[in-house]
């Protein structure tokens, strides 16, 4: 099996005195997609930035396609493809002027007339860049990310002031580097793409990592528990939390066929992503520590 394409060994980072980053680790296989929540100031980008190599790291062990980025490797560049949380570093250039540019720092870059396809800004490719508004210049910033084809994609806040119709496109671009077996980091305040794209995600708060797992495993604990809800003969909505909902959605839909019936919008659900994120990195007090909680590979 290869390496994984990133692995963080108690990594930490201090501002000064203030620890932005208080020992995490974690791991992300060649080809996944993983994400990283959690609240504003809560480490992502200091973390993400340690990775791309923009950032000095305190002390802890990283190892970004096998080296170390803190050593700036030539080659790492090369097959790294990063969108940073405050893009913005062309200006005065047209649109395919700032992604020729970009390709030409990359070996094996994309064909630039496709990028600027991919991250539907044909429209604007002789715009200044300057000129674009939010979103169009946050999906400049991913069609820089992606001219170099390169084989790591470091994504902070990609669809930060995306339309819907733009998020929807950006993930579909998301899911196609995927599928071309590339591997993803990225960092997200919604809560629904995390779930829709990523392989895994960690939960970090205050500079530490709260969770780890599946987005679907991510429940495990306190949050499994089932919500089955329904309409009673009496017409009040009923709701019960249980740990298996077998063996009442059973007793409820027997009785109702037993008179010929139904159970009137009956519905059985598990808590998503957004409950057990809130859950997580809900505390009374902002500064309160935080109780460690079993991290899940
Ligand atoms: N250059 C810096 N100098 C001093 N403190 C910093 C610096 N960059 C970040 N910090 C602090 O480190 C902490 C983590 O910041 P970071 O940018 O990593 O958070 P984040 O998780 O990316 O948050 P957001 O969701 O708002 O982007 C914050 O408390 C922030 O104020
Ligand atoms: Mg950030």
């Amino acid at each position: 099996m290869s390496s994984p394409a990133i692995e963080v060994r108690d990594l930490r980072k201090s501002y000064g005195t203030h620890d932005a980053v208080r020992g995490i680790d974690f791991e992300v296989a060649r080809g996944e997609v993983f994400g990283l929540l959690g609240p504003n100031g809560a480490g992502k980008t200091t973390t993400v930035e340690v990775l791309e190599g923009y950032r000095d790291r305190t002390s802890g062990e990283v190892s970004v396609l096998g080296f170390d980025p803190g050593t700036r490797p030539r080659e790492l560049r090369s097959r790294v493809g990063i969108v940073l949380q405050a893009g913005g570093m062309y200006r005065f250039v047209t649109v395919r002027e700032a992604v020729t540019h970009w390709a030409r720092l990359y070996p094996h870059p994309r064909d630039v007339e496709e990028v600027i396809a991919v991250a539907g800004l044909q429209e604007k490719a002789d715009a200044r860049v300057r000129t674009l508004s939010g979103g169009q210049a946050r999906r400049l910033d991913l069609a820089l990310a992606l001219v170099g084809d390169p084989e790591l994609i470091f994504l902070d806040e990609p669809t930060t002031g995306f339309d819907p119709a733009a998020r929807r496109a950006a993930w579909d671009t998301i899911r196609s580097l995927r599928d071309l077996g590339k591997t993803v980091l990225l960092t997200t305040h919604y809560l629904d793409e995390a779930q829709e794209l990523a392989d895994r995600v960690a939960i970090i708060k205050a500079g530490r990592i709260l969770a780890i797992g599946r987005p679907a495993e991510l429940g495990v604990g306190a949050l499994t528990r089932a919500r089955v809800t329904w309409r009673d003969e009496d017409g009040r909505v009923q709701e019960r939390e249980v740990e298996d909902p077998t063996r009442l959605v059973h007793d409820l839909t027997a009785a109702a066929l037993a008179h010929g019936g139904t159970v009137a919008e009956l519905t059985v659900s598990r808590p998503s992503l957004e409950d057990v994120y809130l859950e997580l990195t809900a505390d009374a007090a902002a500064d309160a520590p935080i109780p460690p909680v079993p991290a899940r590979a």
